[in-house]
């Protein structure tokens, strides 16, 4: 089922997430919905989704990144275990910067500098430990996916380091002030 993607105003957004005790039938039926409704994104397309953006404050996200081999990975009870001092600026293969964006945003974009390398531990959907480290562009969305479980979006950053944030809609992009 796809569930319906809250926008930025929405409570469950601010709120810290809780631990997941037990990955019971419920919870699997979630990370299936949460997988389907991240890849049904297409305008924009999602490389991320957190519980919180479907309204459940729960320590969940699914990742989706073929291009690094990521499909649909879940990730369940994540915690850092060691996140690299050095900053990256995540380039495409067109040695373009990628800008990071959030689908409860949908097409605003912003320059976050994110740590290079994070190595997390998180339970997968069968409920066993896995320990994982992750590094370039992967890195940076288990960052953004991270902010979303304590309340964290985005744009936070952005204000915070006075960094633009564009609006970008098909070929057509502009400047917006945050307020
Ligand atoms: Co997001």
């Amino acid at each position: 089922m796809i569930l319906k993607i809250v926008d930025i105003k929405h409570p469950a957004l601010r709120k810290k997430s809780k631990e997941v005790v037990k990955i019971d039938k419920k919870i699997k039926s979630l990370v299936s919905d949460m997988k389907e409704t991240l890849l049904s994104q297409k305008d924009p397309e999602g490389v991320g989704l957190a519980a919180p953006q479907v309204g459940k404050n729960l320590k969940i996200f699914i990742m989706h990144y073929p291009e690094a081999g990521i499909i649909t990975k879940e990730v369940i009870n994540p915690k850092v275990i060691s996140i690299s001092k050095k900053k990256i600026k995540p380039k495409n293969k067109r040695n373009e910067n990628i800008l990071e964006g959030c689908l409860s945003i949908p097409h605003f974009y912003g320059p976050i500098k994110r740590a290079s390398k994070i190595t997390i531990e998180y339970q997968n959907i069968e409920g066993e430990k896995i320990k994982e480290q992750f590094s370039g562009f992967p890195a940076q969305i288990v960052q953004h996916e991270m902010d979303h479980l304590i309340g964290v979006i985005f744009v936070d950053h952005i204000l915070k380091n006075k960094s633009p944030l564009y609006h970008i809609k098909g070929n057509e992009w502009e400047e917006v002030e945050l307020t």
